[in-house]
Order: C-alpha cells, then sequence, then structure tokens
C-alpha cells in the first residue's frame, strides 16, 4: 500500500499507510535528534537517513582497507612478528568508537576498522571469533560492522575478557587509544601464564603509561606490573613521502588514528621471568568502573 512520508529535522522519515487509517492521531515523530522513534500500528517508521550513512561508512572503510595494502603495509608486518610463529585465532575489539558518528572522530574509528578487518582476512577470522564492543556503539554502528562480518558482544564486560583456551592460537585485543583500566582489567581476566602467553594486545603503549605514571600508579594497575615483562613494537602508520603526496587527506588520518599504537606481546620467555618472580601468585584487586565513553 502506498504510504505518506514525514520527513523529520533529524532525518527520520515515518511513512503512514494511507486510506483506512484516515483520521487517527498522527503518528510522533522525533524533533530532537534522537532516535526516539515511536511506531505504532498505524506507522512504520524507516530511518532512510541512517541507512544511506550506514552505505557512506562501509564505503569509506572499503577505501580505508587499500591502504593496509599499500602505504600502511608495514603495520600489518609488525603484528605478524609479533605474533608468529602463531597465529590469530580470535579477534577482540573494544573501544573502537562509534564510526558512524556525524563528528570529525570517526575517521579514526574507520581507519581503526579497516585495520581489524584486515587483520581478519589476514588470519581468516570471523564471527563469532571475530568480536566487538564499545558502549557508544548505535545500530548503525552494529549494521555496519555485521556487513563486515564482524559480531558485537552483548553486554558490557569492561574488558574483562578470558584468551581462548587452545595452545597455539593467540586471541588478539584490538584495543584503539582505550583507557588505561581497560586494558587493566583485560590483563586482569588474564592473570596467569597460561592465559598470558596466548594474548596480544594492541592498544596504547603501556612503556609511555608507566613512564607517565611514575611512582603514582595503583598497586592495582595490572599495566604497571605486567610492563617489565612485554615486548612492545610501535605500531606507525609511516607513508613514504610519495604516498604522503598522493594522499595527504589519508596520511595525516592514519596517523592520528594509529598515534602512540603498540604492539604488546607476551612471548614465553617473559612469562617465565613473571612467573619466577611471583607476578602471578597473588591477582590484584578487581576494578569495576562503569562505563566510560570520550
Ligand atoms: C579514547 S576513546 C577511543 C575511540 C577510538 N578508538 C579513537 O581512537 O578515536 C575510548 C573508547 O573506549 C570506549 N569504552 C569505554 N568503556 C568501554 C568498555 N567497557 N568496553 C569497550 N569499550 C569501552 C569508549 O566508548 C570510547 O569509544
Amino acid at each position: 500500500m502506498p504510504g505518506h512520508r514525514v520527513e523529520s529535522d533529524d532525518g527520520w522519515t515515518t511513512v503512514t499507510s494511507s486510506g483506512k487509517r484516515r483520521g487517527r492521531r498522527a503518528p510522533k515523530v522525533s524533533s530532537n535528534g534522537s532516535k526516539r522513534n515511536v511506531s505504532s500500528a498505524s506507522a512504520i517508521a524507516v530511518n532512510v537517513v541512517d541507512e544511506k550513512r550506514a552505505q557512506r561508512t562501509v564505503d569509506a572503510i572499503r577505501r580505508h582497507i587499500v591502504l593496509f595494502d599499500g602505504p600502511c603495509k608495514r603495520m600489518l608486518t609488525t603484528i605478524k612478528e609479533a605474533v608468529a610463529p602463531r597465529c590469530v585465532q580470535q579477534i577482540v575489539c573494544f573501544g573502537l568508537g562509534s564510526m558512524t558518528a556525524s563528528d570529525s572522530r570517526n575517521v579514526h574509528s574507520r581507519l581503526q576498522l579497516a585495520l581489524l578487518i584486515t587483520m581478519a582476512r589476514t588470519w581468516d577470522v570471523a564471527a563469532p571469533s571475530l568480536c566487538a564492543y564499545d558502549p557508544v556503539f548505535t545500530a548503525t554502528d552494529k549494521r555496519v560492522l555485521d556487513t563486515f562480518g564482524i559480531a558485537t558482544l552483548e553486554g558490557n564486560n569492561e574488558g574483562k575478557y578470558p584468551a581462548r583456551e587452545e595452545e597455539d592460537g593467540i586471541t588478539l585485543f584490538y584495543m584503539p587509544h582505550c583507557d588505561k583500566w581497560l586494558y587493566s582489567n583485560l590483563l586482569w581476566a588474564n592473570w596467569n601464564a597460561r592465559s598470558m602467553r596466548r594474548i596480544v594486545i594492541i592498544g596504547n603503549s603501556f612503556e609511555a603509561y608507566v613512564g607517565a605514571l611514575g611512582k603514582k600508579a595503583s598497586p592495582n594497575d595490572c599495566v604497571r606490573l605486567v610492563q617489565p615483562y612485554a615486548v612492545e613494537k610501535e605500531l606507525r602508520a609511516s607513508f613514504s613521502p610519495q604516498d604522503e603526496r598522493d594522499r595527504p587527506k589519508d596520511a595525516a588520518a592514519a596517523k592520528l588514528a594509529f598515534s602512540d599504537t603498540s604492539v604488546i606481546s607476551f612471548p614465553g620467555s617473559s612469562v617465565d621471568r613473571a612467573q619466577d618472580a611471583g607476578l602471578f601468585k597473588c591477582r590484584p584487586d578487581e576494578k569495576t568502573l562503569g562505563i566510560k565513553t570520550c
């Protein structure tokens, strides 16, 4: 049945059925920029703008993906070196941010997502072993993630996610620009030698964190406790001078999207040292910090 379209300021389009229902109360259309659109038996809400935004985001991410096979290829090599000789069996991504948000930060989330997709393809990791969570994800973000075969985790585990049990495989925790407490919670959830050997983290430099903290760190800060046993490699988006001239916008955005980012791993010998030093005998107190968004 043909419908009548009412376009609101926030881009929501309400399609009301014509004919029989004429004379009934008009369906409410949100006008305050929020996504509260009231549906009723007489109204079918179709978010046309959201659909277009999702498609534009998918297209932009596809354009970004080629960077990791071109100017930023070195980044993937760095990650592979940190993982070798093992392979990645699971990729868990925290703190990506909203890649469909209409502010300038979404370009970083999109670039970071493009690398996530590239890594998943490299090791052939698929959902449910390929998953992401950020409390700011919208339905449109989840749709974009789904398009690329990435599952969205339900519920906020505050980063307390244990690594997979398989002997040879790595769980790669991809946490670009997360707050320190989230890395600390992740380490807390993997506070034993077996798990520590099986995780690789891509995130902010632990060395830089510890350097900045000095003696102020809390005794329960897992980042500070494990940092002496971690091996870090800087993950820099370094474009060649020619690539930088050809793609100045991409180069500038990628530098910021991966600023202060490292691949952090715990090789067997380092974990043995940590164990000998009694690091895992006593697990720090658990922290429950609630949702923090930036
Ligand atoms: C500093 S922002 C980084 C956003 C994006 N990756 C970037 O580089 O612009 C930290 C992100 O962590 C997310 N975050 C907060 N609590 C979280 C949780 N419990 N699990 C996963 N992500 C969380 C925030 O919502 C936010 O998007």
